[in-house]
């Protein structure tokens, strides 16, 4: 795996699978751009999600909502009045910082100082950013007091009272700007699985328990985005809202914490690096009533979420349907007089209308590409003591499946026999398959070695019949990314062979 964030971000540079958006004119920060290998590797780790989760279940059914929704949803959903962060400017730069990323940044001493300020214990983190926001006319003082340097300037601030900053991308809907003529970007693709529930079960004559899955982007104004693409403005979330009969709801979710960590096993990222935490009551979102995080060991930044697994209880549900009063609803809610559709489903036992209880399984994509990335990262000293970078990806979700390279560019018999076994393998639909005509066969294979190809197919001369050995003729090489070994197979064999290898 890899050891830190740098040589990640320096081979997906080096090797176009990462862009910073924008960057020709100086770069947006938090956004991020999918170069030509990264496309790939997002698209597959979303197929693999997806064919798990929806192809391979009989109770999931799929979405794609759009992305900017009707204010009153994020109203009802409760983001308008909870989805912030608390932040504090510095008064002498004007940089504006979210609080708990401003105090972790400081060294242990100034944590110390602030945490004795504002009477918490040092020792725990959340306590002291808890307990700054609680009190914020002491907090300003407390941040002041112990010296709390400006990550930006490196000097010590001059720090307002923490505020609550809310992350939703607000944008005008129409010709009009006024008042009511605005909507939100989803901060969660969750709600539009909660907005389409009615649709969903109309068209499709589902039962309890089932889920609805969905894949797209969400967008969250964060205050501090950082740790490349770990935390985005723009980012994209793969997630299941899985409706069961209350009651039912804590066994599903024991049931879901299992299959997604072995999902992610089978994408790389063993369970030994991945700490499941049980959210503290206090740090729970405002609608969950119990939540697992899975906390990958990412290199440099150490145990961080990749997925949150939230019981979400009837809250959703709950907030968004009309005659909240005569649902018996064990969630508390807002009052909801906007909605107009009553979203319930019969009890599986009773037959009585009830807001079922929801699981929610929640990863990140992004976070889920620099997970698989740092797992597959290697380092490795061949036997000739030269060092190599290899990418051991799983080979379902390798960007490229298959480089055919002919050994010399400007030997059109080898060019164009590379060509046609491209386009007879990439018939076979296992992915992405690159003639690579570059004419430099060990730079190929550096280069297929690190953006983690599993399979090289070399044309050469034997393959033409005008090498040294006839018996070679109307045969290719075929080399391994993990292990090295060449082996010589039939072209006509060829499919075959990488079609059992690849599946
Ligand atoms: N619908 C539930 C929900 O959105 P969340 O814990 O806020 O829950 C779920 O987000 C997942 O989305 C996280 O586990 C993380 O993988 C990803 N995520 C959230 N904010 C992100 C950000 N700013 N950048 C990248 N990924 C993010």
């Amino acid at each position: 795996p890899a050891t830190s964030m740098e040589e990640l971000v320096s081979l997906c540079k080096r090797r176009g699978f990462i862009f910073q958006g924008s960057e020709i004119y100086g770069g947006l920060q938090g956004f991020y751009d999918y170069g030509p290998l990264g496309v790939e590797l997002k698209n597959n780790i979303k197929a693999a999600w997806w064919r798990s989760n929806v192809y391979e279940r009989d109770d999931m059914e799929g979405l794609d909502a759009s992305i900017i929704m009707h204010r009153q949803v994020l109203r009802h959903s409760g983001h308008e009045a909870t989805f912030s962060d608390p932040m504090v400017d510095n008064k002498k730069t004007n940089k504006r910082y979210r609080l708990d990323h401003l105090v972790k940044d400081q060294k242990a001493d100034v944590v110390a100082k602030v945490a004795e300020g504002i009477g918490a214990d040092a020792g725990n983190f959340p306590a002291v950013i808890a307990a700054l926001n609680a009190n914020p006319a002491q907090a300003s003082e407390a941040l002041r007091a112990a010296g709390v340097r400006d990550p930006f300037s490196g000097e010590v601030g001059e720090w307002t009272e923490p505020k609550p900053f809310n992350m939703m991308f607000k944008t005008t809907i129409g010709p009009v700007a006024d008042d009511e003529s605005y909507g939100y970007l989803r901060p969660e693709t969750a709600q539009g699985i909660f907005t389409n529930f009615k649709n969903v079960v109309d068209s499709t004559s589902r039962r309890l328990p089932f889920g609805i899955a969905q894949i797209g982007k969400a967008f969250r104004n964060e205050i501090t985005p950082r740790n490349f693409i770990f935390r985005v403005r723009e980012l994209e979330q793969m997630e299941i809202e899985f409706f069961c009969a209350p009651g039912t709801d804590e066994e599903w979710h024991q049931h879901w914490l299992e299959k997604r960590l072995s999902w992610w096993e089978a994408q790389g990222v063993p369970r030994s690096k991945i700490e499941i935490l049980d959210v503290p009551k206090e740090d729970l979102a405002h609608y969950s009533k119990r939540t697992y995080d899975l906390m990958y060991d990412y290199p440099t930044l150490g145990h961080e979420e990749i997925e949150g697994i939230a019981n979400r209880g009837d809250y959703d549900l709950g907030s968004h349907t009309k005659n909240q009063a005569e649902l018996g609803l064990v969630s508390k809610v807002e009052e909801n007089l906007d909605s107009i559709a009553k979203l319930t489903i019969p009890h599986p036992e009773t037959n009585k209308p009830v807001v079922p209880f929801v699981i929610e399984p929640s990863a990140g994509v992004d976070r889920a590409l620099l997970a698989v990335l740092s797992e597959a990262f290697t380092r490795e000293i061949l036997e000739n003591g030269n060092e190599r970078i290899v990418l051991k990806l799983r080979p379902h979700l390798a960007p490229i499946k298959v480089a055919v390279i002919p050994l010399a560019r400007n030997k059109p018999e080898l060019v164009e026999l590379a060509r046609r076994i491209k386009t007879d393998l990439q018939g076979l639909g296992l992915g992405r398959i690159l003639l690579e005509d570059s004419g430099n066969i060990g730079k190929a294979y550096r280069r297929h070695d690190e953006v983690g190809t599993p399979y090289c197919v070399t044309v050469d001369f034997d393959t033409v019949g005008k090498g040294e050995d006839p018996s070679l003729t109307d045969t290719v090489t075929v080399r391994d990314r993990d292990t090295l070994a060449q082996e010589r197979v039939k072209i006509a064999d060829l499919s075959t062979h990488l079609q059992g290898k690849l599946r």
